[in-house]
């Protein structure tokens, strides 16, 4: 009942980089990018075309994405929330993008600026004018299992969402628990709601693990069939829009459960271990994953 093979996609250096406060020089991101590259990760997310004046840490995007070695057979998606940011991110060489959007009313606004009908409108530009370029679109659906700002949030919406943006064109619509309150309950109510209208091979997860709910949620949600999970090494990182949400699920405990499942990942555990203390070290920070703290002793 198991996928055979899960795709990670690892998002360390971009939601675990865009919410720690001290400002990572380019050079070193450019270098954890690499070390992930090459540790058997199929697709890192590098950073976002987003304002830098509301996301500082994302600034240097044009540097990074023209710095990293690309190594063939892994992709590397940026966010792009608008036409402005999809133009800079074309330009800087980018071949897949990613569009934000949430199931929140509330959280649309703090996050883009915008209501969720507005920000469907301009996802809908950047998708026609990916499309025409040729450039993938990964779709995100933020606020899955609860809203900072509203609570509960509706499974029923996040299927409308979610299909709105997978109609427009999206390859992958990633659910996200942006502030990990979910649970394996809520997860299956949401992804039970969200499967009436979308297969289980489109669907993505991407859990913070705030309440400490995270690995159970994936297992919960690959139980349903979904083989495409979002994680970030060490733990880094939260969204500077959600206050109280922690660290995104660390990619070291997903690929240790996978692999313990007998789940293929393709992703090296002692390469990415490597990665994470790599950054933490930069960061002066505690490495985050079990898996890692364990390993490190
Ligand atoms: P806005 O202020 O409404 O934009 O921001 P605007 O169109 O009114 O323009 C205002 C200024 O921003 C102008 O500059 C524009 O040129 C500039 P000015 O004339 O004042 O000098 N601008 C831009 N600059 C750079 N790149 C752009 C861009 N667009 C406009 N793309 C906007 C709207 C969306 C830009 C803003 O709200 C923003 O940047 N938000 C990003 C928020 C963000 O990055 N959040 C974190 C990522 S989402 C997340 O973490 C959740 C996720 O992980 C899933 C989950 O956990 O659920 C994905
Ligand atoms: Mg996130």
């Amino acid at each position: 009942e198991f996928p055979s093979k899960v795709k990670i996609v690892e998002v360390g250096p971009r939601d675990g980089l865009q919410n720690e406060k001290t400002l990572v020089p380019t050079n070193v991101k450019i270098e954890f990018i690499n070390k992930l590259s090459h540790s058997g990760h199929r697709c890192v997310e590098v950073t976002s075309f987003v304002s830098p004046k509301w996301v500082p840490q994302m600034a240097d995007h044009t540097e990074v994405v023209q710095g990293i070695q690309r190594v063939s057979g892994v992709t590397y998606p940026v966010l792009t929330p608008n036409l402005k940011g999809f133009e800079a991110a074309v330009s800087a060489g980018c071949d897949e993008v990613a569009i934000f959007g949430a199931a929140s009313e509330t959280f649309s606004q703090k996050n883009i600026n915008c209501s969720i009908s507005e920000s469907l409108e301009r996802f809908q530009a950047v998708v026609k004018a990916a499309q025409e370029k040729g450039v993938r679109v990964r779709g995100y659906v933020s606020c899955v299992c609860g809203c900072p700002y509203e609570g509960s949030v509706d499974p029923k919406t996040v299927a409308k969402v979610a299909l709105a943006m997978y109609q427009m064109g999206c390859y992958e619509i990633s659910l996200g628990d942006t502030i990990g309150v979910g649970t394996p309950g809520c997860i299956k109510r949401m992804l039970e709601e969200v499967m009436t209208v979308l297969p289980a091979e489109v669907l993505a997860v991407h859990c913070h693990d705030t309440y400490g709910q995270a690995l159970a949620n994936i297992l919960t949600a690959v139980q349903m069939g979904v083989s495409v999970v979002d994680a970030s090494v060490a733990g880094l990182g939260g969204c500077p829009y959600a206050r109280g949400a922690s660290g995104n699920v660390a990619t070291e405990d997903v690929v240790y459960m996978l692999h313990g499942l007998q789940i293929h990942t393709g992703v090296d555990l002692d390469k990415l271990i490597e990665a994470g203390n790599y950054i933490c070290q930069a960061l002066q920070r505690p490495n985050m994953s079990k898996v890692s703290c364990a390993r490190s002793n």
